[in-house]
């Protein structure tokens, strides 16, 4: 619709859309016709078409007119200078009371609206993102094929991998008892690409992962996924950042600096309370293990080497309610904080239950660490280092979250490098990889990761932008001896090593490049770079919060025919 413009008064034209809004006005009837590019006035002399009626919300018109100046101009229409008398028309198609408004502000509940996606899709705030997605699709492939880059698609019905999610099965009818997983990510295939002389690949990937839904995972997603052979790190940060370039100049129209900052997971952790910190603030946490060395405050004495007290101050922070710092509370715990401590500053004075508890010197030394200004607030805990930064950066991002407003072209891009190779897992307190198995340790921890996995630090980087890991990857191992040592590490046995993996370790037999690659979460990305507040909303079907297709009504049950032919019997529902 916006094609028609002033330029074109005068013309005679057809247009086809669907009828956003009719008002009768005697004998004209005006309506506002909408198609994918916008909406476009209709001016119809009730004698043309008595049934006009009758047109309702969501009908299709197809309108034949001659395009004129309108006398008042409406400046929130591109089409606003002009409107189309019609001379003839035709109801393509007619229209049920829609169960939600078609317009960018709805108050349809997320569950209506995903049931109606079809008709939810068809708002113009819908239809702006999926545009937008196909774009910044377009803009990576565009690049990637400019370097040489090759598209490669590998099987989505695979064998069962170790990357850490909960995998989908699907029971094979022709070998009675056996499964295929669904692939959580092209890994092994596009590591088997390498070995098999591509140099480079990638691919625009459907992945699956059983996991408990958020507002930015899906259970079936899409990665654009990315390998290359002989090429570091560094060398591999410079082709993402021309990724972004591609992104940001061809979809988003607008300018971005590179190279982007890199910081360690140590830092990361330590000054923002995340792997993905959100930098749009900087509100930097901060370790008072000085200020309460020796005290007798009971909550903070005691402290032991790998506990640290973290605190954040917020400003103007001092006016939190008991009943508010309760609820930070219960934010908190959640994260496996045991307590938090709010602390105010105002008159010049520091005051909260704790200070009663406090020597004056711990006081001063609290004023003076933490810079206060007046009315200052402080928020304190103590905990395991890792533990302490996560539950003080969950309250970081929630009050920073508050406190702000942001510019929705603002996009604080870091890559997070230096990750631990490997973490306790915290149900069996045995070893599991941070990233995934197939990662290689720094050069510095080669010939000591098997004696001190938990010292290792793994060649692996992370993209974050906003506080959201919108792509992860790593350079892999690429010797077959050092794969088997990392799934002992884990724990596998040599004969499950051959049973499960023995395809991949063989591979690597026959010449292995040195190789790396990384996955962006493309579903992700769409979300932070169109400032949607969901993950749901970028995608044009996707699952609802309880892993519910609420328009197919998948998953459902199938009939006991379907259910003999995969030789599978249901236990109890
Ligand atoms: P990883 O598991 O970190 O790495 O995934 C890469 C990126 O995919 C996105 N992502 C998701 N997006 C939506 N819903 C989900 N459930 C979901 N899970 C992950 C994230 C993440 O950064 N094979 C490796 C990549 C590699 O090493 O090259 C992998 O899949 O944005």
């Amino acid at each position: 619709m916006p094609s028609f413009n002033a330029s074109m008064i005068g013309q005679h034209i057809t247009a086809v859309g669907w009828v956003a809004k009719r008002r009768n006005f005697g004998q004209l009837v005006f309506i506002d016709l909408r198609d994918k590019t916008g909406i476009v006035q209709i001016v119809v002399n009730e004698d043309l078409a008595p049934s006009i009626k009758d047109v309702r919300n969501e009908f299709i018109l197809s309108v034949e007119g001659e395009i004129v100046a309108r006398k008042e101009i409406n400046p929130n229409l591109l089409t606003g200078e002009i409107e189309i008398i019609a001379s003839q028309i035709t109801i393509v198609s007619t229209a049920l009371t829609t169960p939600m408004i078609i317009a960018d502000e709805t108050d349809a509940l997320e569950d209506t609206r995903m049931q109606y996606r079809y008709l939810d899709l068809r708002r113009p705030v819908m239809q702006e993102k999926l545009f937008m997605r196909a774009k910044i699709v377009r803009a990576m492939r565009e690049y990637l094929d400019d370097h040489e880059f090759i598209d490669v698609e590998t099987p989505m019905l695979t064998k069962s991998t170790p990357e850490g999610s909960r995998e989908y099965l699907v029971p094979s009818r022709v070998h009675a008892g056996e499964f295929y997983a669904l692939a959580q990510s092209p890994q092994i295939f596009k590591q088997l690409l390498m070995i098999a002389g591509f140099e480079r690949y990638y691919q625009v990937a459907r992945c699956f992962r059983d996991e408990d839904l958020r507002a930015d995972r899906q259970l079936d997603f899409t990665q654009v996924d990315i390998e290359a052979s002989f090429m570091d790190a560094d060398e591999f940060f410079v082709h993402i950042e021309g990724i972004m370039h591609s992104i940001f100049s061809k979809a988003l129209k607008q300018e971005l600096h590179t190279p982007f900052r890199r910081m360690s997971f140590h830092e990361a952790m330590d000054v923002y309370g995340s792997d993905k910190p959100d930098l749009r603030f900087k509100w930097p946490l901060l370790t008072l293990n000085d200020v309460f060395k020796n005290t007798e405050f009971a909550l903070f004495s005691g402290r032991n080497e790998k506990q640290s007290i973290k605190a954040l101050v917020v400003p103007q922070g001092a006016v939190y309610t008991r009943k508010e710092v309760d609820a930070l509370t219960a934010l908190v715990k959640k994260y496996g904080a045991a307590h938090l401590v709010h602390f105010k500053y105002t008159e010049q004075t520091l005051s909260g239950s704790a200070v009663k508890l406090m020597s004056e010197e711990e006081i001063s030394a609290l004023i003076t660490t933490c810079q206060l200004q007046e009315g200052d607030g402080v928020f304190a805990l103590m905990g395991e280092w890792e533990q302490a930064c996560t539950a003080m950066g969950a309250l970081r991002l929630h009050l920073g979250l508050q406190h702000h407003t942001f510019d929705p072209h603002q996009f604080e891009f870091v890559w997070i490098v230096d990750f631990p190779m490997f973490e306790a897992d915290p149900e069996t307190g045995g070893i599991i990889a941070r990233h995934h198995p197939f990662t290689r340790p720094q050069d510095a921890y080669m010939d000591s990761f098997i004696e001190k996995p938990f010292e290792a630090l793994a060649n692996a980087y992370d993209l974050v932008c906003n506080g959201y890991e919108i792509a992860g990857g790593s350079q892999r191992i690429y010797s077959s001896q050092m794969q088997s040592d990392v799934f002992k590490l884990l724990g596998f046995t040599q004969e499950q090593i051959e049973t499960r993996f023995g395809f991949f370790v063989d591979a690597f037999n026959y010449g292995t490049p040195p190789h790396g690659g990384i996955a962006f979460g493309l579903d992700r990305l769409v979300m932070v770079l169109t400032n949607a507040s969901s993950i749901r909303d970028v995608i044009a079907f996707p699952k609802n919060a309880s892993a519910r297709c609420p328009l197919t009504s998948a998953p459902s049950p199938v009939s006991d025919k379907q259910m003999n032919e995969l030789h599978i019997a249901i236990q109890s529902k």
